[in-house]
């Protein structure tokens, strides 16, 4: 069984490697690539970038691949494709938005399974969106299977602590 309790304690005096902030420009970075259709609803939009904040922590260099291989094993996974643990500040959320990647043909083929694992008890005001299902008020422990990875989705936080999400893709 994962402590997630102490997974987040470690987690919270880090800074997460792959940290997205208003004050990075993340979306310009994607024009030109498939993100090319978020990217141009964004712009138009005018969408308040300085509203975008959350990082995201890595097996191995942030947490113990355990625990990975722990929840591959429980899902009935047989390879796993990758996993992290992304974090959303209070008052930040990430936009609505699709996960794309380019150079992994295999993210898009059949049989290849998403979940994503609240790995903290919800505050209020904390909300992940994935297509048109609403995730609140869940549980430490509690597992989304998506219906597809790449549904467009994003995640909401207006409460006074981090939105810990553990997420794992594989087959
Ligand atoms: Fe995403």
């Amino acid at each position: 069984m994962v402590n997630w309790k102490e997974v987040v304690e470690i987690l919270e005096p880090k800074q997460g490697k792959d940290i997205r902030t208003s004050k990075i420009a993340i979306w310009d970075a994607y024009e030109g690539t498939p993100y090319e259709e978020f990217v141009s609803k964004h712009k138009n939009s005018n969408f308040n970038e300085a509203s975008i904040g959350w990082s995201n922590y890595y097996p191995d260099k942030d947490f113990d691949r355990k625990i990975t291989n722990e929840y591959a094993e429980k899902l009935g996974l047989k390879k796993v494709h990758r996993s992290w643990i992304s974090r959303v500040y209070p008052g930040y959320i990430v936009p609505w938005h699709y996960d794309v990647e380019d150079d992994h043909p295999e993210f898009f083929e059949d049989g290849i399974t998403r979940y994503s694992i609240f790995i903290t008890d919800s505050e209020p005001g904390q909300i992940l969106i994935i297509g048109d299902k609403y995730h609140f008020n869940y549980k430490c422990g509690d597992i989304i299977k998506w219906d597809k990875c790449t549904l467009w989705h994003c995640g909401v936080n207006t409460a006074f602590k981090s939105k810990y999400t553990f997420h794992l893709i594989g087959f």
